[in-house]
Order: structure tokens, then C-alpha cells, then sequence
């Protein structure tokens, strides 16, 4: 709002010389700003979602980077079309999912917070190299800054081997990099137990994979297969 007064002061200086072409100027540019507002709104409300993720925070972290090893799944930079149709699914009860019931009742959880949360979420950078620590910080600084740091520890397995199956079966979807995109989830960065345990899921038919029964891709996997995918996972870590 700053930026539009600084425009109407601008705006009554100029009037002397060129009255119409200020005008003019002046208008489209508050069009301008009106758009930029609108948009940013559209994409999501930061302050309510900040205030949600004071609930969120609880299990999934500050930044949501996750917790207790992965009991608690990493949101940040997660693709926010995925989470959102997670929460959806949360929502219906469609995945169960049991500490997330009460925060995910119909009446608590509208599809506005949806898109304000996933938006928000979607929007963290977690930093992947080690902090580096200047020898001034206390230990709350040093902390926090190791909270915003997103490194998984290299899980055990055949990376070479890994690499071929995921090349093969998982990259179409989840994107050669592991980044994923649209409504494929990231699994790079991911906690290792937590992936392993949807896998696990999937193949118990507890959470379906695709519509097009990709749990068929899961279940046809050895079980050392799955194994070196996930070490594999662990091995391609970008480096910022
Ligand atoms: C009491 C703990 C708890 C709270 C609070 C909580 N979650 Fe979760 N959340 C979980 C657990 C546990 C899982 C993983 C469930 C599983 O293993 O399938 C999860 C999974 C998710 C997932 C799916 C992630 C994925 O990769 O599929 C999303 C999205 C999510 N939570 C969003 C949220 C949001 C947004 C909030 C705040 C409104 C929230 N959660 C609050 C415990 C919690
Ligand atoms: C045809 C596309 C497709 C292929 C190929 C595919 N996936 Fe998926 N994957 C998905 C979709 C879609 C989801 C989200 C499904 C849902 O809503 O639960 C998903 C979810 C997952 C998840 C859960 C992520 C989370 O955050 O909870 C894991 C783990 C996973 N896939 C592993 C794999 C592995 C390993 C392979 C290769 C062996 C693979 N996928 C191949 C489409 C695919």
C-alpha cells in the first residue's frame, strides 16, 4: 500500500507538465498493482496460513521440515497440488491417517485453508548443505539454524541397482531428479522410514498408488529392490 501513495504523490507533482499522460500512467499502474494483489491472494493468504501451521508445527516442525525421523513426513517444498490431495483425502477419509483426524475435520479444515496451507508449505526452501557456524551463536541459534538444514542421512543399499529400477519404473512420475511435479509427490528429501512405510502401505492395498493400479509397480518389486530404490533416493540429494 506504501508503493500507491508514493504513486499519488508522484502523480500531483507531474500534474503541471503533463496532466493527461500522468493520469493515464497513474491508472494503469494502480491496475497494475491491483493485479499483482489479486494474484498473490489467489495463491495464498501467508498471515492465515501462518497461523495454521502454529497446528501443523507440532508434528511437522517450524518449518515443516518434519520429525522424529520421519514419523512425521517433510511438507516443506512438497508439491502443493499433491498435498493438497492428500488433505482431501485425509478429509474424506479416504487415507487414514489417525493423529491427523482431529485437524482434519470438515468444519476445521476448508478448502481455502487447503490452498493457503499447501501454497505456504510449498513455498519453504530448506537449505541442503550443513550449516556453516560463524563461533558467535548460542545454542538456540545453532539449533534453529540446524532445523532449517534438510539432509537425509544415506540409507543402506545397491545405488547402482537402485538407480537402473527407479530410472526405469518411478522417474516417469516422480521426475528424474525425485523432485516430482504436479500431483507426483517429491521423494527426494523425504525421510527414508516414512517412504518405506508407504510403500508398505501400498502394497497392503491400504493407500492406493495411481488409478492406474501402479500398485502393480510396487508389488512386483523384491523387497531388496525397494531397498536400494530408496538408498538410491538418498544418494541424489541436491546440493544448495
Ligand atoms: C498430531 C500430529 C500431526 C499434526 C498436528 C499434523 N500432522 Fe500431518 N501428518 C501426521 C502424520 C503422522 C502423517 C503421516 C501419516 C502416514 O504415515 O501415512 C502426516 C501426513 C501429512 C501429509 C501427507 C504427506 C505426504 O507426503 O503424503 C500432509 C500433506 C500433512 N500431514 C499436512 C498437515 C497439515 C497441513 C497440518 C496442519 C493443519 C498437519 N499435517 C498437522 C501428523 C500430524
Ligand atoms: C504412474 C505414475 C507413478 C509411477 C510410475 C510411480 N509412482 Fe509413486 N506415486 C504416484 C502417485 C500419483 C502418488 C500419490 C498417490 C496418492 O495419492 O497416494 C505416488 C506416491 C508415492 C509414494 C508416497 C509419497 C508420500 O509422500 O507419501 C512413494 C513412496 C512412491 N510413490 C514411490 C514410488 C516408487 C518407488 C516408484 C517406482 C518403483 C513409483 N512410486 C512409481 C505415481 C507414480
Amino acid at each position: 500500500m506504501k508503493i500507491q501513495a508514493a504513486s499519488i504523490t508522484h502523480f500531483s507533482v507531474d500534474r503541471e507538465a503533463s496532466r493527461h499522460r500522468g493520469y493515464r500512467l497513474a491508472t494503469g499502474f494502480f491496475i497494475c498493482l491491483l493485479g499483482l494483489f489479486s494474484l498473490e491472494a489467489y495463491a495464498f493468504d501467508a498471515d492465515s496460513a501462518r497461523d495454521m501451521m502454529g497446528v501443523c508445527a507440532t508434528c511437522h516442525g517450524e518449518f515443516g521440515q518434519g520429525g522424529s525421523r520421519g514419523e512425521y513426513p517433510r511438507l516443506a517444498g512438497q508439491s502443493e497440488k499433491y498435498m493438497a490431495s492428500q488433505l482431501e483425502s485425509f478429509r474424506a477419509r479416504k487415507r487414514i491417517n489417525f493423529p491427523m483426524f482431529p485437524y482434519t475435520e470438515e468444519r476445521d479444515l476448508s478448502d481455502e485453508d487447503i490452498r493457503n496451507i499447501t501454497g505456504y508449505l510449498a513455498s519453504i526452501k530448506l537449505q541442503t548443505t550443513p550449516p556453516v557456524f560463524k563461533g558467535d551463536e548460542d545454542a538456540l541459534t545453532r539449533l534453529q539454524m540446524m532445523d532449517k538444514v534438510m539432509i537425509i542421512p544415506r540409507a543402506v543399499g545397491d545405488i547402482e541397482n537402485g538407480a537402473r529400477i527407479y530410472k526405469k519404473e518411478c522417474a516417469s512420475c516422480h521426475a528424474k531428479d525425485g523432485g516430482g511435479r504436479g500431483s507426483f509427490p517429491m521423494l527426494v528429501g523425504q525421510y527414508t522410514n516414512y517412504l518405506m512405510k508407504q510403500v508398505t502401505s501400498y502394497i497392503n492395498g491400504e493407500r492406493p498408488h495411481d488409478e492406474d493400479d501402479s500398485r502393480g509397480i510396487l508389488a512386483k518389486l523384491k523387497d531388496t529392490d525397494i531397498r536400494d530404490i530408496l538408498a538410491y533416493l538418498t544418494s541424489i540429494q541436491p546440493q544448495e
